[in-house]
């Protein structure tokens, strides 16, 4: 063995014992640059070949490709071993980095509204009440006292099933079947979505949600209605916020009324959103009609009640200050992440 042969054992023996102990990828860089580098073993080996006798040049020349391709083999595989810990210079990880914040999602502006209201009417000792979407025209339309030719049994406004179902146009069947299923005294409040065929625009949609309140008991009057609504608003919008009752009519109730809010943008005195006039209409309500009563088995002379149905999105729109309701449905998270 010459003593070319002796320094690539030597050579070797180290580069092992180092590639074994490199901690960093700095450790390995110097392996390579004092093995393989210019200046390094190898090449100075290279060059010194020349003066090996001819009768040895194969075996060193041999001994000297085994040994490098050897050390450039611990090499990669100390590096790829930092690498693995995790350590490696280029994918170090970075302590002083800020975390990655996890961006939880919420409840949708609607729902947190409709929870609201359902919090609100819960504190009065009202309970929750659901109904189907898909309704039949016997509790959407019939039993709520509608006649057969009320414009808003038509086709161009009510979605028609080929089974002459519907989807429901209002929250108010949700009261016939309460009424169906349990005996007076009734206390609930009904939140859910409707379904009309309106051409969309920025206050009106094609699927909207409102949320239905009856009341049934012994001596129901309109001034408890009057106060529960009184109450409901002061508790949604504050307490400078008052409410009016307008004689309408709808065919579920008797007398009828339609209520407004004084302006919650402009505090009663005039603005765009209320048109200058203070107030902002919010939804209709009323008596139950006796036919009502009828319809479900109750006895018109034992009970009374009142009955109220209102606009989630319209709610919402105030108390959010929504300009356009088609923005609650586009699902834009810049525009959800806001609340
Ligand atoms: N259902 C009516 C509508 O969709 C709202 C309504 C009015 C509900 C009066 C009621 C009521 O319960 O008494 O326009």
């Amino acid at each position: 063995m010459n003593a070319i042969i002796e320094k690539i054992n030597q050579a070797l023996a180290d580069a092992e014992r180092r590639a074994g102990e490199a901690a960093d990828a700095a450790a390995v860089e110097q392996l390579r640059i004092d093995y393989l580098g210019r200046n390094g073993l190898f090449p100075a080996l290279s060059r010194e070949m020349g003066q090996v006798p001819p009768e040895e040049r194969r075996e060193t020349g041999c001994a000297f490709n085994a040994g490098r391709g050897k050390i450039q083999e611990l090499i990669e595989n100390a590096a790829a071993r930092l690498k693995a810990a995790g350590s490696g210079s280029g994918d170090a990880i970075d302590l002083t980095l800020p975390g990655r914040r996890w961006k939880a999602g919420h409840k949708h502006p609607i729902t947190m509204l409709a929870d609201e209201c359902v919090a609100v009417f819960r504190r009065m000792g009202f309970i929750v009440a659901e109904g189907p979407e898909i309704e039949d025209i016997y509790h959407n339309f019939d039993a709520l006292n509608t006649p057969a030719d009320h414009p808003s049994r038509d086709p161009q406004d009510t979605f028609y099933f080929a089974d002459g179902r519907i989807l429901r146009t209002q929250t108010s069947p949700v009261q016939i079947r309460v009424m169906e299923s349990h005996q007076p005294p009734v206390r609930i409040v009904a939140p859910g979505r409707v379904f009309r065929r309106d051409t969309p625009d920025a206050t009106h949609g094609m699927n909207f949600h409102q949320i239905e309140g009856l009341y049934v008991d012994r001596g129901v009057s309109m001034a408890d209605l009057k106060s529960v609504l009184q109450t409901f608003a002061t508790e949604m919008y504050g307490p400078k916020v008052k409410i009016r009752l307008r004689p309408h009519f709808f065919p579920f109730t008797e007398p009828s009324v339609e209520y407004d809010f004084s302006c919650i943008m402009c505090g009663g005195k005039g603005c765009p959103v209320c048109k200058h006039s203070g107030w902002i209409e919010i939804a209709g309500a009323g008596m139950v009609d006796p036919a009502v009563f009828a319809n479900v088995g109750y006895d018109p002379e034992k009970w009374t009640g009142f009955a109220f149905g209102m606009g989630i999105e319209r709610l919402a729109m105030l108390r959010y200050r929504i300009p356009d309701l088609r923005l609650l449905y586009e699902n834009d998270v810049r525009f959800l992440e806001q609340f």
